[in-house]
């Protein structure tokens, strides 16, 4: 059995000096001295043994908790008689998880494109939609984010892709302000659009809730000036809405679905770009035309094939409204007690943000959890929301302590802002 021997601070000083300084240092300088050692279900521990629940589940790639028993079985009997495989011809994997993939999607798409990850699918899904449309430009979101890939990062926020001078060419890649119909109107009249990529809820700007109509507005829009809908379901995907696409709950019926993150049992990484027949009609013109050795490595499509399965089972959905529920409920409650503070509650099942008055309010919080002993993130481009990911298949006791452990920290926080333990 492999047990690699390094001390924590071993850890930190090899990954000054060879990983990532930068990234490093500054989880230190915060104040969150961590380095992940133990990890189950939805705890992971510090190597030094402190426990944290995870609600951050890495955008939703822990849905169903670390380590999952069955998906690490799928994988250790995968591995009896498979490896990556190669990406050039059919496989058993790559058709059991595309077919998978077809029938639990929405009825407007059906290939699948297979990736390594997130953004590389964002970029095949940018890539069949200039393809299909023969036009070159892409509308987004004002502070959105699909990724740091070549493509994913142009569409984000100017604080990716301008360290890396990835903004595009001018007047290529536009950004509109999210739940506003006209301005996306406007920007897709001149009928030079090839597809608007959108996330359902948007994550990295702290899960704004679509407002009624506009998604479905946007489909509209998309339709009657000839660009495709993508719908970025990297988080909001895999039964994380109550629904397995959130997408679902808007009734837009996309021209391209992108799925990642959790898709892999947070075992084996995979991700997904399902288009439809119109997106996806190079393949049948020249199916060599993209590829990716990584893409639907055939181990990963056994996971994901299995994770699609589990994340559909009736007692997953059933759970997952308990859980929304209950944390909602329980939270609600404590908003009532610090009402000047914590200010509102964003949900979509169990897609939530927790909104503080003040703008940077969600790193005190984050701080104050992490020293109670939960892990759950800020939203980068909305420094007031505290992203909060409940895994799928928490239990109440998990529930109960998540929510002691949460008040303590805002009642913490409220009092005491900017704490670093
Ligand atoms: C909404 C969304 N799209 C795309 C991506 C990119 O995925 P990856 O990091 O696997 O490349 C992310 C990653 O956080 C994401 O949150």
């Amino acid at each position: 059995m492999l047990k690699v021997k390094m001390s924590k601070s071993e850890v930190l000083e090899n990954s000054i000096k060879s990983w990532n300084p930068g990234k490093t240092r500054q989880w230190q300088e915060d104040g969150i001295d961590f380095v992940m050692g133990e990890r189950r279900g939805y705890y992971v521990f510090d190597m030094h043994g402190k426990e944290l629940m995870n609600l951050h589940l890495n955008g939703g790639t822990f849905n169903l908790g670390h380590r999952n028993p069955e998906i690490i079985e799928t994988l250790k009997d995968a591995m009896d008689e498979f490896d990556i495989g190669n990406h050039h011809f059919p496989s058993i994997g790559r058709a059991m998880l595309a077919e998978s993939l077809d029938r639990s999607t929405p009825k407007s798409v059906r290939y699948s494109i297979f990736a390594a990850g997130g953004s590389e699918a964002i970029d095949a899904a940018i890539k069949c939609a200039r393809y299909a449309t023969k036009r070159k430009k892409v509308v987004s979101i004002q502070n959105g984010y699909h990724g740091h890939s070549g493509l994913a990062v142009s569409l984000g926020h100017v604080r990716y892709s301008g360290p890396f001078l990835s903004q595009g060419e001018p007047g290529l890649f536009i950004q509109v302000p999210f739940n506003d119909l006209d301005s996306m109107e406007k920007a897709l009249s001149y009928e030079d659009v090839a597809c608007v990529v959108i996330e359902t809820v948007p994550a990295t700007y702290g899960f704004p809730m679509p407002e009624e109509g506009y998604l479905m507005g946007v489909k509209q829009l998309c339709e009657k000036y000839g660009s495709l809908y993508v719908a970025d379901e990297v988080q909001t995907g895999l039964m994380r809405s109550g629904k397995l696409w959130g997408i679902e709950h808007y009734d837009v019926e996309p021209d391209i679905l992108v799925t990642a993150k959790g898709l892999s049992g947070g075992i084996y990484p995979i991700a997904a770009t399902v288009v439809s027949e119109k997106a996806g009609g190079w393949m049948n013109e020249d199916g060599l035309a993209h590829i990716s050795t990584f893409g639907g490595a055939e181990l990963g499509c056994i996971v994901a094939t299995k994770v699609l399965e589990i994340s559909q089972r009736p007692e997953v959905v059933k759970n997952v409204e308990y859980v929304s529920r209950y944390l909602r409920t329980g939270l609600e409650q404590i908003k009532q007690r610090y009402p000047d503070y914590f200010v509102g509650i964003r949900q979509l099942g169990v897609i939530m943000g927790l909104e503080f008055r003040e703008k940077d309010a969600a790193k005190d919080v984050m701080r104050h959890l992490y020293n109670n002993g939960v892990w759950a993130i800020y939203s980068m481009l909305d420094t007031k929301v505290l992203q909060f990911k409940p895994g799928l298949l928490l239990d109440k006791a998990y529930c109960d302590e998540l929510l002691e452990r949460c008040e303590k920290s805002i009642k913490e926080a409220s009092q005491q802002p900017a704490f670093i333990n």
